[in-house]
């Protein structure tokens, strides 16, 4: 089983350029089923384990996908014959629950396998469910499938999600595009990738009004046409990086970024001590010998991203004073906490708080990944950790939403190699 070797490393110094945003990908892969002929073109879809898992689903579906010498990913959604997504696959990713919405819009029917919880938290999908319902979807439990079926169109509704929910957003507009009549989403997420789904919907031929803000107008159309879309830049490793260099007190810069989209962490990375130039769609950031504290509340966007909890925590280990870290999104989403403490951070949990009081050094150890952006924290914690190797095990969790990580943090002066 692969392992992330990392020493500690001089501060970084350098420019990066980040991926496809794989939160962006997903529900734009699945979007694809909504248009019943063509060819779709899709650029900059990042290479990771949960785009390969998706694309597994959709073969099974009767999708054909090909890629052409500019790395294009070209997909036909004509022949489709069949409507599952299996269990075995499902449950190593639960973003397939975005299948739900176009499969049932495109055939009335679908079959997905309930996605279990997952280390960060139980993570239901019931605002999805209730809301395929009040457009008329018959929705079923069957041995751990969710058996969905829409006698015809499914009809446009008047919606509020309890929750601010990204995925059951998406999936609901995704239905939506070719209802009957109008749907309105309230309570809708805002998050950037939510947006550049509806972009790339209202290029195939949807009607959408207020993507990004928390009411969503959708008339429905009959027809969609294939899409040719890129998709945006992934805010959550832009974000990575830019912790990384304030961590290691080096120089960073972010090519592709797409700067609004990381507002909230330039606010947090200038209060511990960084400094932050914007150019264009480039962001640089220099990080300080001094880290200052600084408390953080995750919220939904534009909010602090749930998704940088972990990352920011390892910053704050080395600060100069406590800083209190309240997660309000997941209700487990502190497990990266054990292993930071293993590594010599001095963390309390106190439920869905954290307080961090800052030290002079983190130690080198082998550690544990349990989730995506907990294995981040760690390796950023291996970049500074004194005393030798940092060993981060279970490395596949971070390969399910980092493109090439190692290499790029290669490239900008870490010690950092894989091993079996
Ligand atoms: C998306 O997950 C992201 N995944 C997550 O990124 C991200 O952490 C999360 O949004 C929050 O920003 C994808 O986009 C593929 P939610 P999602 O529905 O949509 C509760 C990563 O690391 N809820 O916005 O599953 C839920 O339990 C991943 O890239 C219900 O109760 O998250 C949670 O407490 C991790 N019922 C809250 O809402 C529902 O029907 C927000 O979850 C749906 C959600």
């Amino acid at each position: 089983m692969d392992k992330m070797v990392i020493e500690r490393s001089a501060p970084l110094n350098g420019s990066v350029k980040v991926s496809g945003a794989k939160n962006a990908a997903l529900p734009e892969l699945a979007a694809t089923l909504l248009a019943s002929s063509g060819w779709h073109s899709l650029s900059n879809i990042p290479n990771l384990k949960d785009i390969h898992t998706l694309k597994r689903i959709m073969e099974g579906f009767g999708v054909s996908f090909s890629s052409d010498a500019a790395g294009i990913l070209k997909i036909f959604t004509g022949n489709l014959n069949s409507h599952e997504a299996p269990y075995d696959l499902v449950k190593t990713m639960r973003a397939s629950i975005l299948l739900l919405g176009p499969l049932l819009a495109r055939y009335g029917k679908a079959r997905i396998s309930l996605p279990g919880g997952c280390a960060i938290g139980e993570r239901p999908v019931n605002l999805h469910l209730d809301a395929l319902s009040a457009m008329g979807a018959s929705i079923t439990l069957d041995g751990g499938y969710i058996e969905a079926k829409a006698n015809g169109r499914l009809k446009g509704t008047d919606f509020f999600f309890d929750i601010v929910t990204v995925t059951g957003t998406e999936n609901i507009m995704m239905a939506a595009v070719t209802a009957e009549g109008k749907t309105v989403l309230r309570n809708a997420a805002l998050e950037p990738e939510i947006t550049d789904l509806a972009k790339m919907l209202a290029s195939m031929g949807a009607h959408i009004e207020g993507a990004g803000t928390d009411t969503i107008v959708i008339e429905g159309v009959s027809e969609l046409k294939p899409a040719s879309h890129t998709v945006i830049p992934d805010r959550i490793e832009a974000g990575t990086f830019m912790i990384a260099a304030a961590l290691t007190g080096g120089k960073v810069i972010i090519e592709n970024s797409e700067p609004e989209h990381s507002k909230s962490l330039m606010v947090k990375l200038e209060q511990a001590g960084a400094d932050i130039n914007v150019r264009g769609n480039a962001i640089e950031v220099c990080g300080k010998d001094k880290i200052e504290s600084v408390d953080i509340k995750t919220a939904p966007y534009p909010g602090f991203a749930t998704d940088l909890q972990a990352q920011f925590m390892t910053l704050m280990c080395l600060a100069d004073g406590w800083s209190m870290f309240r997660e309000t999104v997941f209700e487990n989403r502190f497990i990266h906490v054990s292993e930071l403490r293993r590594m010599g951070a001095d963390i309390d949990i106190n439920g869905n708080q954290a307080l961090v009081r800052g030290k002079k050094k983190l130690l080198s150890a082998p550690v544990m990944a349990t989730d995506l952006r907990a294995s981040a924290s760690l390796v950023l914690a291996g970049l500074v950790a004194e005393g030798g190797r940092t060993e981060v095990h279970r490395i596949y969790h971070l390969d399910r939403g980092y493109d090439k990580l190692e290499e790029k943090f290669l490239k900008l002066g870490a010690k950092i190699w894989r091993e079996v």
